[in-house]
């Protein structure tokens, strides 16, 4: 049996449920093939309802993409020009490294539908199950010296942000560096690996992680109130094709700032849409733990902050706390 005649079997009956027994008369299988091929699509990113007397009803399917779909709703002149478009992998990090090692050019994309070793910052996994969301990276060659590359991480946020809050509608605001917030629930994370050569970037692959469709069963339950996806924070099923496109194409745009006009118009823009400035936060440095207030992005793409005695830190590299409550 195909998985083809069982999915039209749901699609002819939007919102019901199909019974066991109406799918293995139609699909003429056992129902054990039927309830076999029921996993095999949920590993596969459909989502079911089941019930013991009614049988199943299909509640999620995958927007279906491909490299022509996405060639085709792109505007951009090197974005994603060049991209694969792969099924299961583990981590496209890995995949770009790869392809940037052997010479792809700026703009070479590759997008997974599922990471089965996703990667995030600071060690820590990524959540990337199968036709749910947008996990991909980009191979990037800008001619900057290797202490630009923290600035390319938070003009990836400033892309990202103005694009989802585009497409999204959705309060969308960054915590430093590049985290993604909607009511402080993380909805994207931006990866961003480099390899230098004599001070010089060789190149970057920049990693990107949307939370487009999930839906709460993806994530362990532990994470759900620090995480959500654009679909449960919006109460709406978003088509990724369209999101790359919007997104590439706004990240190409600033990118193209960047190495005109240097940092500072990304620097405002970022401050102008960051959730975590004038908050008191706990802020955990690879030197240790400090309290202060975030005040604004120095020229490098640090943050300046405001310590309780009235000095003034910039911090490099930090995981930053919640806001703490002021007293
Ligand atoms: C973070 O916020 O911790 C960064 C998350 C980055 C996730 C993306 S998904 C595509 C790419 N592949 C990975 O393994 N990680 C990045």
């Amino acid at each position: 049996m195909g998985n083809e005649a069982l999915i039209q079997l749901f699609r002819d009956h939007p919102g019901e449920y199909v019974s066991g027994a109406k799918m293995s008369e139609a699909l003429n299988v056992s129902r054990t093939a039927i309830w076999k091929a029921i996993k095999k699509l949920e590993g596969a990113g459909y989502e079911f309802e089941a019930s013991t007397k009614l049988g199943y009803r299909l509640l999620f399917e995958p927007d279906p993409w491909s490299a022509d779909l996405i060639q085709a709703a792109l505007a951009t002149r090197t974005f994603g020009r060049t991209l694969t478009i792969e099924g299961e992998v583990t981590s496209t990090q890995d995949l770009a490294r790869t392809a940037a090692e052997q010479g792809a050019p700026e703009g070479y994309l590759v997008i997974a539908e599922r990471q089965q070793s996703g990667r995030g910052r600071m060690g820590r996994s990524w959540v990337s199950p199968y036709g749910k969301g947008i996990w991909m990276s980009m191979v990037l060659r800008p001619e900057v010296p290797i202490h630009c590359a923290p600035q390319l991480t938070l003009l990836a946020a400033v892309a990202l942000c103005r694009s989802l809050r585009r497409v999204t509608g959705l309060p969308i605001g960054i915590k430093w560096p590049n985290d993604l917030l909607v009511g402080g629930r993380k909805i994207s994370g931006i990866l961003l690996e480099s390899a230098a050569e004599d001070e010089r970037l060789k190149y970057i692959v920049a990693g990107i992680g949307i939370s487009v469709n999930l839906a709460e069963a993806d994530y362990p339950e532990e994470m759900l109130e620090k995480a959500v996806s654009l679909r449960v924070a919006g109460g709406r099923v978003l088509n990724r094709t369209e999101m790359i496109a919007d997104f590439l194409m706004e990240w190409e745009q600033l990118y193209g700032l960047f190495i005109k006009e240097g940092f500072r118009p990304i620097a405002t823009l970022w401050e102008s849409m960051a959730v975590s400035l004038g908050r008191k936060v706990k802020l955990t440095t690879p030197q240790g733990e400090l309290t202060g207030v975030p005040e604004s992005l120095d020229d490098s793409g640090a943050i300046r902050v405001r310590r309780d005695d009235g000095s003034l830190v910039t911090i490099f590299s930090a995981e930053m706390g919640e806001p703490l409550a002021s007293r």
